[in-house]
């Protein structure tokens, strides 16, 4: 994985798939669905065995079929056509920057992308993904379990703000926000409204009002749009990098240290061989 991120061919590689995602996307028109394939690939992640996560498992017939994933079939289809342009990018990768293209389209926020992740073939047992029928205890036990926190939830909760639920996907129907191809707060300025007629709210958003550890989030993230895509951008990159970003940081650490090694060991070296030079 370290490697990768050194690797300059990669990243290049990782540019074109950027772009050749901007212009699918936007033709497709398909970022709410390519959000939720990202976050779904990354939402598995149990920190405890350290399985799952974001590392294009979601790709295997056995996982695409849970009941969870209904509709992210076509969203794989769709990264297929990437990949086979850029076939050294990982899925992992690929389904990563994929979500965070789909945010940036439709004017959320900048959210920073380090490749390097591994692919999978293993999928965890179906079962890891919210329940969107719960509540807050619910929504805590999962996301706890991926090593996220309250704000996090509420932060990551606000993709809503895109795209709609389709009844032969889940069990429900109907879009968040007036407008679910723009990323902004509106999807916490509804649900501070209450029920409405018009748009949806799964009981795991009604959990983000009641709860008032979640609601303090909610309100702040509804009158400061500013608070909401930074908060955003930090909780996606922690979701996107699940099970990742450690093992980099410990190689980029270790290289570090053999680095101060060969440095301190020439200036002791030239001091030796200064203090010789004045002996002799
Ligand atoms: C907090 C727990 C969550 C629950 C229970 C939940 C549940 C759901 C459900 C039931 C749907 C409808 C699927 C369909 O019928 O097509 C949906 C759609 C969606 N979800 Fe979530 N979700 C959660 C969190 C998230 C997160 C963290 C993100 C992204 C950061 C996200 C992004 C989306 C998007 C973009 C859609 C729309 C997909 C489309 O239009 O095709 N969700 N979610």
């Amino acid at each position: 994985m370290a490697k990768a991120i050194a690797d300059a061919e990669y990243v290049k590689e990782i540019e074109k798939a950027r772009r050749d995602l901007r212009a699918l996307i936007s033709s497709r028109n398909c970022a709410p669905l390519m959000l939720r394939l990202a976050w779904h690939d990354a939402g598995t992640y149990d920190v405890k065995t350290r399985t799952g996560g974001p590392n294009g498992s979601i790709r295997n017939a056995r996982e695409l079929n849970h009941a969870a994933n209904k509709g992210l079939e076509t969203a794989v289809l769709f990264c297929e056509d990437v990949k086979a342009k850029h076939p050294k990018v990982s899925y992992a990768d690929l389904y990563q920057l994929a979500g965070v293209v789909a945010v940036e389209i439709t004017g959320g926020p900048t959210i920073d992308f380090v490749p390097g992740r591994k692919d999978s073939l293993e999928s965890p047992a179906e079962g890891r993904l919210p329940d969107a029928k719960q509540g807050a205890s619910h929504l805590r036990e999962i996301f706890y379990r991926m090593g996220l926190s309250d704000r996090d939830i509420v932060a990551l909760s606000g993709g809503h703000t895109l795209g709609k639920a389709h009844r032969d996907r889940s069990d429900f129907e109907g879009q968040w926000t007036k407008d679910p191809f723009k990323f902004d707060n509106s999807y916490f300025v509804e649900l501070l409204k209450g029920e409405s007629k018009d748009l949806l709210k799964l009981p795991t958003d009604k959990a983000l009002v009641e709860d008032p550890m979640f609601r303090k989030y909610v309100e702040l993230y509804a009158k400061d749009e500013d608070a909401f895509f930074k908060d955003y951008a930090t909780s996606h990159k922690k979701l996107s990098e699940l099970g990742f970003i450690l093992k980099n940081h410990r190689s980029i650490l270790a290289t570090g240290v053999i680095g101060f090694g060969i440095a301190l060991t020439a200036v002791i070296l030239g001091y030796l061989h200064e203090l010789n030079k004045r002996t002799n």
